[in-house]
């Protein structure tokens, strides 16, 4: 079987979690590309070479990137056609806040409205306060933010909340699920 991972990053807590998600879909024996999706070589990426897609991108300001925006737009008939797992990265996956879990759902399916996407299976990922990435406002902003909260607000060193054991099990799954499906066919055939 034959995997594609597409992240966007913007302080690089997305590149470790598509770089998991790799590694861990090699666990499987399975053979996997991770790409960036502002890497140039991605304009010639064949879809339809893959048997499952995963595509991850976070959360600023309620945006995803425009690169990843623009890659799932082009593609998403394609992607619509095919085996496809979301991790949306953000920080309001992390959190109880009623206000924070309607936000986070309304710019998800925003971003899915807006590029056409349906993909198959859905999966929050809480990201991390990158506070070594921030320049002085933003280090400030996400401090205040992160007081109001009531985690720990040390600049000197990031705070991850990602969950590394969901994630691994999020990846099992969907492996084992184009697994099963790849016997389907060859069976069928
Ligand atoms: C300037 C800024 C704006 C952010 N805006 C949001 C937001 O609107 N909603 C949210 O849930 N998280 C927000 N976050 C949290 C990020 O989604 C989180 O830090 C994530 O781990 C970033 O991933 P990245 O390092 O791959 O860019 C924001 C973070 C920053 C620095």
């Amino acid at each position: 079987m034959f995997f594609l991972v597409v992240y966007a990053t913007t302080e690089g807590q997305t590149r470790k979690i598509a770089q998991f998600v790799a590694d861990r879909i090699k666990v499987h024996n399975q053979n996997v590309d991770l790409l960036d999706a502002t890497d140039p070589s991605i304009a010639d990426v064949k879809l339809r070479s893959y048997d499952g897609v995963i595509i991850a991108c976070s959360l600023h300001v309620g945006k995803f990137q425009t690169s990843i925006e623009e890659f799932i737009r082009e593609r998403h008939q394609t992607l619509n056609g095919m085996r496809t797992v979301f991790l949306p990265v953000s920080l309001s996956a992390a959190s109880k806040d009623a206000d924070d879990i309607k936000g986070l759902a309304e710019c998800t399916s925003k971003f899915l409205e807006d590029t056409g996407w349906k993909p198959g299976e859905t999966h929050n990922v809480a990201g991390a306060f990158r506070y070594t990435q921030y320049d002085f406002f933003k280090r400030w902003g996400m401090k205040l933010i992160a007081y109001q909260k009531g985690v720990s607000t040390d600049t000197s060193k990031d705070l991850e909340l990602t969950d590394w054991v969901a994630l691994t099990r999020a990846t099992d799954d969907f492996v084992a699920t184009v697994e099963a499906a790849g016997k389907r066919t060859m069976a069928q055939s």
